[in-house]
């Protein structure tokens, strides 16, 4: 391997006890590929067989926590304890390859597809619907929120009882968290809305309620990773120097790591700080060194991988370049990264262990994945 390659390398250790052989970590992305029951499929877990090989951890694409939070056609369920057979196939898949096997728990809110929902009656922290979509969700009631926050509880501990590693609260990419987090989605006037402060309410109760069940449940150290956006694009909506705050209260939650949700690692704020410094070096100053960190967005050769890590970040995740290269890792310990693929074919998909909905919508939506013929 080069030398200059070695920091992706070095295992790390998390609070819990658990550690990771190295630094690469594969980022949660849904495929589209689950049963409609919810359960996993066989090319599901074909597609992770695949790319668990090499990283030190596997996040999984996001489950739902209740019936009523399912975001994507094709998404696997983590609302009933008759997903827990499912849970432990695609677990025991991921870690028999020698990743650690986190699951990453989700409610979509008002971004789920009324198809999917109940009664077609989509729910979030208040009666406001998305910009551009004509569909206002219901806002939860003080009680079904405290349940909400219950639900999250009860996937983790199924998740523990499947023999995850762990688990990652998706606090990210506009869901049901975010939603709470959001001025623009949470106008509430109770405890779990109105000033910045009570916008973390709901966020930080996910986390409570998660460690309480590890506490409770878990016989083996378990990680709890929580993964956020940075900014949203609204007005209203929380800026940098919100995430700030919500960055620094997480910190000191005893939590595994934190994982940002980025699609160019170097990207710079839009607002609510100055564009001197970068988002990244925003948040590894306010972290400093409570947890570790996980960076993303854009990595694709091992040199951009370590020039992240650089930057302070404990860990790299890679999404789309895992999906064009399962053997990443392998390539760069033995020395082949210039064999690395960073583009894909049309004639890929068998080769590559790609679910069918993750190919069709790869080859169809122009700009999300260098696509060559
Ligand atoms: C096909 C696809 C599905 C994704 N699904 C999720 C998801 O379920 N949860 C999540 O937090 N992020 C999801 N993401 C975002 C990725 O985790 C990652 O942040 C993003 O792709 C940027 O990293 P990359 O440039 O290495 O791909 C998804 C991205 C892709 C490409």
């Amino acid at each position: 391997m080069n030398e200059n390659f070695k920091p992706l390398f070095e295992s790390i250790d998390f609070k819990n006890g658990l550690q990771l052989k190295n630094r690469v970590v594969m980022a949660p992305m849904t495929n589209f590929a689950s049963h409609p029951d919810g359960t996993v499929s066989d090319e599901e877990i074909a597609y992770y067989e695949r790319r668990s090989k090499g990283v030190g951890m596997v996040i999984t694409a996001c489950t739902y926590v209740t019936a009523n939070g399912k975001g994507f056609h094709g998404e696997f369920g983590g609302h009933d304890d008759s997903m827990i057979p499912s849970f432990r196939r695609l677990a025991s898949s991921i870690k028999a390859k020698g990743a650690k096997a986190v699951l990453q728990i989700f409610h979509g809110g008002r971004e789920c597809p009324t198809e999917l929902v109940p009664n077609g009656e989509t729910v979030s922290a208040s009666a406001v619907a998305k910009e551009g979509s004509d569909v206002t969700p219901r806002a939860l009631t003080e009680n079904e929120v405290e349940e909400m926050i219950t639900a999250f509880g009860e996937t983790t501990r199924r998740a523990i009882e499947a023999g995850f590693d762990g688990v990652e609260i998706h606090g990210a990419n506009g869901y049901l968290i975010h939603q709470f987090f959001s001025p623009h989605s949470n106008r509430r006037e109770d405890r779990f809305g109105g000033s910045l402060e009570k916008r973390l309410t709901f966020p930080l109760a996910v986390v409570d309620e998660v460690q309480k069940v590890v506490n409770a449940h878990a016989k083996e150290p378990f990680i709890v990773g929580y993964r956020f956006s940075p900014e949203e694009e609204t007005t209203p909506g929380f800026t940098m120097a919100d995430t700030l705050v919500l960055v620094d209260a997480l910190a000191d939650k005893g939590l595994d790591y934190l994982h940002v949700s980025l699609m160019d690692f170097w990207s710079e704020p839009r607002r609510g700080v100055d564009t001197t410094k970068l988002r990244i070096e925003y948040l590894l100053e306010t972290i400093g060194n409570r947890v570790p960190f996980i960076g993303v967005g854009s990595i694709h050769t091992p040199e951009e991988a370590v020039k992240a890590l650089s930057t302070g970040s404990s860990m790299v995740a890679l999404g789309r370049e895992l999906i064009m290269e399962p053997d990443w890792v392998e390539k760069v310990v033995e020395g082949k990264e210039a064999e690395i693929a960073t583009t894909l074919s049309k004639k890929d998909q068998e080769k590559l262990i790609i679910p069918d909905y993750l190919w069709q919508a790869i080859i169809n939506s122009p700009g999300w994945f260098p696509v060559v013929d």
